[in-house]
């Protein structure tokens, strides 16, 4: 995390990547596995919780609110102290690099009769919370957050929940899965129903995994495709056993590896290919990628399957801007990918790329220049004309920078694998946060 020192990786060109792997779990649903648990009376359990360290911040910040959370093997367990029951941590929760868990965790808080500061690392402290706090504060939270010099509302942060908090109905300005599980959170402990519309559909996770845990909570979707999400606060969730699949933005790497790299054939197992979070995959089809779902099941209310990749010359395509919350997280790799297919990809509407772990449009624009993509950056997107599958030139042994966004640094990692001379990044250490074990797999695909 924070105080370690940088660590630079070379990513040489590499032969074809070929076999069969896992990737962690679902940092998405691994969260909302440890926080839904933490509020349900009795212990759960969950297999497959992605060990990354992001989701160690939130179990880390549930057991300083009472949660009792532990690992036996491969199991997780969480008992948790009820809807309600809260209590106050004795000191500051510091969250990392995780947004998700600062955000999710605000929510729990807003409803709780505790006070918690919370802190983040330098990317964290960057990012904006006006987006959770504006609602929170509509419930009844008292929210003190540091102002940054171009009025925005940032770590480190106070919050005071309220309890009882004040039900509302809210319109989600932004198409943010973190925002409405936030407030769905504040509503668990509301007296009456809490609302939530979402004129843009993002991932589903919460209102699927409340349900299973017992919440009354209930979704229409009008004409338009505007959802709205009703959820029952002041009820007692039961215990569950989740199994966590693997989690499709970490298989996002692998699976553009293997489409760019010539000669490769690989099998990712248990990904997870929910339509609010399986864009890429559609995307990286229609510019011609070999891409099968095998095997397809449904695993603890998810839809997952076997992914069956290979080497495929792709071409670029325009991407319509409302495809966007369904790949969020995946537009670095698909960058990447564009950069070695036939023709130009066009992106649009991609402001939120900007306030995630870094600014994803510049960084990427700035890396993917060095090592020789041609890269056109706008305000909401990148246009890139791609390599048609030439070898980019690759960075000489100039570093890459991270800015530690776990996305970025991964993504060079593939690149490395398509230019001649390699890419180095100037620090692999984010990775940790969503993906421990990834070079390590990497490097299997390419020696089996
Ligand atoms: C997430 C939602 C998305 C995504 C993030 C995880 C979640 O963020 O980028 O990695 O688990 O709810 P936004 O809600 O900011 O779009």
């Amino acid at each position: 995390m924070t105080n370690i020192e940088p660590n630079p990786v070379h990513f040489a060109p590499s032969g074809p990547l070929t076999g069969t792997i896992v990737v962690p779990g679902d940092k998405s649903i691994s969260h909302r596995a440890l926080i839904f648990s933490a509020l349900a009376v009795g212990k759960s359990q969950i297999t497959g919780l992605l060990e990354g360290e992001d989701v160690l911040a939130t179990a880390e910040a549930l057991r300083a609110m009472g949660a009792t959370v532990e690992k036996n093997g491969d199991i997780w367990s969480v008992d948790g102290v009820g809807v309600g029951g809260l209590m106050q941590p004795e000191t500051a929760v510091d969250l990392g690099n995780s947004g998700t868990s600062a955000r999710l965790l605000m929510g729990l808080i807003a409803s709780h009769d505790i006070s918690v500061t919370i802190t983040g690392d330098a990317s964290l402290s960057k990012r904006p919370m006006g987006r959770v706090i504006e609602p929170l504060v509509q419930m009844g939270a008292d929210i003190q957050a540091r102002q940054t010099h171009d009025g925005k509302s940032c770590l480190p942060l106070t919050i005071r929940g309220l309890c009882p908090a004040v039900p509302m109905e809210y319109r989600l300005p932004v198409a943010s899965a973190q925002v409405k599980s936030a407030i769905l959170l504040a509503g668990l402990n509301t007296p009456g129903i809490t609302r939530v519309i979402e004129p843009v559909p993002t991932r589903d996770h919460s209102e699927t995994m409340l349900k299973g845990f017992g919440a009354e909570i209930s979704v229409d979707t009008d004409a338009k495709g505007t959802r709205t999400i009703s959820v029952a606060g002041e009820v007692n969730l039961q215990p569950q056993n989740i199994k966590v699949p693997g989690d499709p933005s970490s298989a996002a790497f692998m699976t553009v590896a293997a489409l760019l790299v010539q000669g490769s054939d690989i099998t990712i197992e248990n990904v997870g290919i929910n339509p609010t979070r399986a864009g890429l995959f559609d995307v990286l089809r229609q510019m011609g990628g070999k891409i099968a779902f095998e095997n397809e099941r449904t695993v603890g209310g998810e839809p997952v399957a076997d992914l069956h990749v290979t080497h495929s010359d792709l071409t670029g395509i325009d991407i319509p801007a409302d495809i966007a919350p369904s790949m969020i997280d995946e537009f670095p790799i698909l960058f990447v990918a564009a950069a070695m297919a036939k023709g130009t990809t066009t992106t649009n509407g991609l402001h939120e790329l900007r306030v995630k772990e870094s600014d994803r449009l510049k960084q990427m624009a700035k890396g993917l220049k060095l090592i020789g993509a041609d890269i056109t950056e706008k305000e909401d997107g990148l246009v890139i004309n791609g390599n048609a599958g030439k070898l980019l030139t690759g960075g000489n042994n100039r570093a890459i920078e991270t800015a530690l966004d776990h996305r970025i640094a991964m993504s060079f990692a593939i690149a490395g694998l398509t230019s001649q001379s390699g890419a180095t990044i100037d620090d692999i250490q984010p990775v940790e946060t969503s993906f421990p074990g990834f070079t390590e797999l990497l490097e299997g695909l390419a020696n089996s």
